[in-house]
């Protein structure tokens, strides 16, 4: 899938536009898009980045970091998915960047997701349904998560996100009404941020694939 995820990465560069502070995610696709970032370096103003990891990429290149307070609203946002619908409402997460990447994606007019054809599915929920918590909340929001939507959350041990929080899973989850669910789970306390982005889905999917697909 590495090829599809490249191909993918690659093509996104057609949305970057001169002068360009550009939204960056998270992960092994974002990956190939950082590194096609950096051939025309020259053209953008900077990046601003939704995790630790890919800060250290962009600037291993001489990419300019940014503050998302600095720069304000954001034209573009490029980053990858763990499962797509055909609406392009998305699962996040599995890198363990979804808060930030929340944040960004929403202080974006557009979010060019990209992705392998391994990530498209008729309903979301397959890939287990990623959730930052508060680490005094863990064991409540779990309750919480069984109680609402009877999936299992497991807890992704070992793992302390960029925010210095902890990453619940959920499981066997089908998820019809992702917009709802959002909403749902977001009012429960201690949790910071639900993997899904059905109320703010991407704008554009790019399916790696010779030659790739948009959705
Ligand atoms: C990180 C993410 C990633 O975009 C998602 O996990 C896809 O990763 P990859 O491109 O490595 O398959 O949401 O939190």
């Amino acid at each position: 899938m590495s090829e599809a995820k490249r191909l993918a990465g690659e093509k996104a560069i057609e949305y970057v536009e001169d002068g360009m502070i550009v939204g960056v995610g998270t992960g092994s696709t974002v990956a190939y898009f950082i590194d096609a970032l950096a051939g025309i370096k020259d053209r953008i103003k900077g990046a601003v980045s939704s995790s630790d990891q890919s800060t250290e990429r962009l600037r291993s290149h001489g990419i300019e970091v940014m503050d998302l307070n600095a720069t304000g609203p954001l034209s573009l946002y490029v980053d990858g998915a763990d499962e797509c619908d055909p609406h392009k409402r998305l699962i996040k997460g599995g890198g363990a960047a979804l808060t930030r990447e929340k944040i960004i994606a929403e202080a974006s007019r557009t979010f060019v997701c990209i992705i392998d054809p391994s990530k498209r599915v008729d309903v979301l929920g397959r890939f287990p349904l990623p959730i930052e918590v508060i680490p005094m909340a863990r064991s409540l929001v779990a309750r919480e998560i069984v109680a609402r939507t009877g999936g299992q959350p497991v807890w992704r041990e070992g793992v302390v996100t960029d925010n210095g929080n902890l990453v619940l899973d959920v499981h066997n989850l089908s998820i019809t009404d992702p917009v709802g669910l959002e909403a749902d789970l977001n009012q429960v306390p201690g949790v910071v941020s639900v993997g899904l982005f059905a109320r703010r889905g991407a704008d554009v999917v790019i399916v790696g694939g010779e030659p790739p697909t948009l959705l």
